[in-house]
């Protein structure tokens, strides 16, 4: 599902952040990366995400060389496919808590047709499920911090995406609300048999994934 072959990436004027020799997730796999602050997590997820593009070798997602579209392509892409939990939230503040989780339904049709209809019940299916008990009227500026990653979560999950990329998604969470959201993340891969991949300092999360990998041990390989 993902496959990364000599892949490398640069910010402008810096050292490769990115050279990873080869790295692959398999359909359904449920992988957790580990990784320090800085080590190139969220670097990597914008690559697979297809927000940047690798500058030499091969990533390649559900079939398709990322870096072999136009922008625009991938940002369908990843609105059909994915599900991309971001490390800030990236929340549309104004807008409501429900129109926020709704967005992806409303840019995506592969993501709508799978909802079929039942939108505003699996909106409340979610939040239920995460334990978020709040107006979906209110505005997501006015939520808490641990409040806005659920949301986040949530509209992630809408639309059964087939990838499920997560970015620290427990940072804002105490213990109770982190085992909520590892237990709806586990149950809707395991209906859609939805791939995952989860990147986190966060160790205690780390038993229920398939695999657990280091990015230090397959980022730098070029040197090795
Ligand atoms: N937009 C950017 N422009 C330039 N450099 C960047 C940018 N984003 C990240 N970097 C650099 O790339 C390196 C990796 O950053 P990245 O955000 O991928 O780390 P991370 O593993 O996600 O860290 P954290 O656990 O703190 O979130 C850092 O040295 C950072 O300064
Ligand atoms: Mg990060």
């Amino acid at each position: 599902m993902i496959h990364l072959e000599n892949a490398q990436f640069a910010w402008p004027n810096e050292h490769a952040v990115i050279e990873i020799k080869n790295f692959s997730i398999n359909k359904g796999e449920k992988v957790f990366l580990k990784g320090s602050s800085g080590s190139g997590k969220t670097t990597l997820l914008s690559l697979i995400t297809g927000i940047q593009t690798v500058q030499s070798g091969l990533l390649v997602v559900r079939g398709l060389e990322l870096k072999k579209l136009k922008p625009h392509k991938r940002d369908l892409f990843r609105g059909d496919h994915i599900g991309y939990i971001f490390q800030q939230f990236n929340l549309l503040p104004w807008l409501s808590v429900e129109d926020n989780i709704l967005a992806p339904i409303l840019f995506s049709k592969v993501k709508r047709q799978k909802e079929n209809g039942h939108h505003h019940e699996k909106v409340a299916e979610l939040l239920n499920e995460l334990s978020l008990d709040v107006d979906i009227k209110k505005q997501a500026r006015n939520l808490s911090i641990g409040q806005q990653q659920r949301v986040a979560v949530a509209r992630a999950l809408i639309g059964n995406p087939e990838i499920i990329i997560a970015d620290e998604p427990t940072s804002a969470l105490d213990g109770d609300r982190r085992n909520d959201f590892m237990n709806l993340l586990f149950s809707e891969c395991e209906k859609r048999d939805s791939t995952l991949l989860v990147v986190s300092h966060d160790s205690t999360i780390a038993s229920r994934f398939n695999r657990v990998e280091e990015l230090e041990n397959i980022n730098g390989g070029f040197h090795v």
